[in-house]
């Protein structure tokens, strides 16, 4: 089970070279992003431990990996969300049928009647979580300082990799959700004195939203990630016609993205080589592909004009 030590790979993107760290290879269940958040809680102790409790959306990439651990550790997965759409009840697919497959508890909060006017995080925390002893609670999409060890792993390997180059500027861009990624792994390299700089872009909500999550997770701004700003917001999950436009050209035989982060990742990255042609480029790929099945067919519906696969 391939968890850490991903291979470092030089590809052409958009007529331009860049380093590609694959976590995508990573665990095909316990992958991506999520092998580093959770990599700590992979090591606990589970002896004492009957559930994994966790929340988001009914298509999250978490849910899939935390069933995936659940299974691993011999627990049940709980896994709530706001609800679970008309069309995912019907056609369950992507990161939620493959949590199901895996024996995950998905409990959708709008329809358990001592919600009242609760938020998913509060029901957990108000209603569920007192009566529970024997339960692990993770916050949503693992944002929590948890989740540091499995990503300053991360931070380790591109680091002895640069020990290896001779790059005079190298920038490492992945997108935010949480940012807790990116924060985690630009904290470690400011505080190694190494010339790595993260720049990031915000998929979930907009800059003032990730600067705020950076804060809460360090107050230290000085050892935050720099955030590309295209001047407009992008709304999470909404479905933009250059998001699939840009994940289309960079698709290749050998490498495939996702659809919900990865498409502003990718528009940071052609940003920033605009505006240094000269700088190291190397991209993060967190993984998360199963998630495109999913997305595909919402774009296909939305963008019929689309050659999409
Ligand atoms: C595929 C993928 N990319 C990026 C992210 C964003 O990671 P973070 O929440 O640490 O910013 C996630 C996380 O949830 C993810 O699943």
């Amino acid at each position: 089970m391939l968890l850490i030590n991903s291979p470092i790979e030089q590809h052409e993107l958009f007529g331009f070279p860049v380093f590609i760290k694959r976590d995508d290879l990573l665990h095909q269940a316990f992958g991506g992003n999520k092998a580093r958040k959770f990599a700590a809680l992979l090591e606990m102790d589970f002896s004492e431990i009957d559930t994994l409790i966790g929340y988001g959306s009914a298509q999250a990439n978490s849910l899939y990996t935390m069933a995936a651990l659940a299974q691993l550790k011999g627990c049940q997965l709980e896994f709530y969300v706001d609800h679970i759409s008309d069309w995912l009840a019907a056609h369950p697919s992507g990161n939620y049928r493959g949590a199901l497959a895996l024996g995950a508890r998905v409990v959708p909060v709008d329809q358990q009647s001592d919600r009242g006017e609760l938020s998913v995080a509060d029901y957990i925390e108000q209603k569920i979580l007192p009566a529970r002893t024997r339960a692990i609670f993770v916050p949503e999409g693992g944002r929590c300082a948890l989740a540091a060890s499995g990503v300053e792993q991360l931070a380790k390997e591109l680091a002895d990799w640069r020990s290896t180059q001779e790059y005079q500027h190298v920038k490492v861009i992945l997108p935010a959700g949480t940012g807790t990624t990116a924060l985690f792994l630009s904290r470690y390299f400011h505080r190694n004195h190494l010339d790595l700089q993260v720049i990031t872009v915000p998929a979930v909500g907009g800059i003032d939203y990730l600067q705020s999550q950076f804060t809460e997770l360090e107050a230290d701004a000085s050892c935050h990630p720099r955030i590309v700003d295209f001047g407009r917001k992008y709304h999470f999950g909404k479905l933009y016609r250059e998001f699939a436009e840009i994940w289309l050209q960079a698709r290749s035989r050998e490498l495939d993205f996702e659809l919900l982060y990865d498409p502003l990742g990718l528009m940071a990255l052609k940003h920033i080589r605009q505006q240094d042609p000269q700088a190291c480029l190397m991209y993060i790929h967190q993984g998360g592909i199963l998630g495109n099945e999913t997305m595909l067919a919402r774009y296909r519906r939305k963008y019929p004009g689309l050659c999409l696969p």
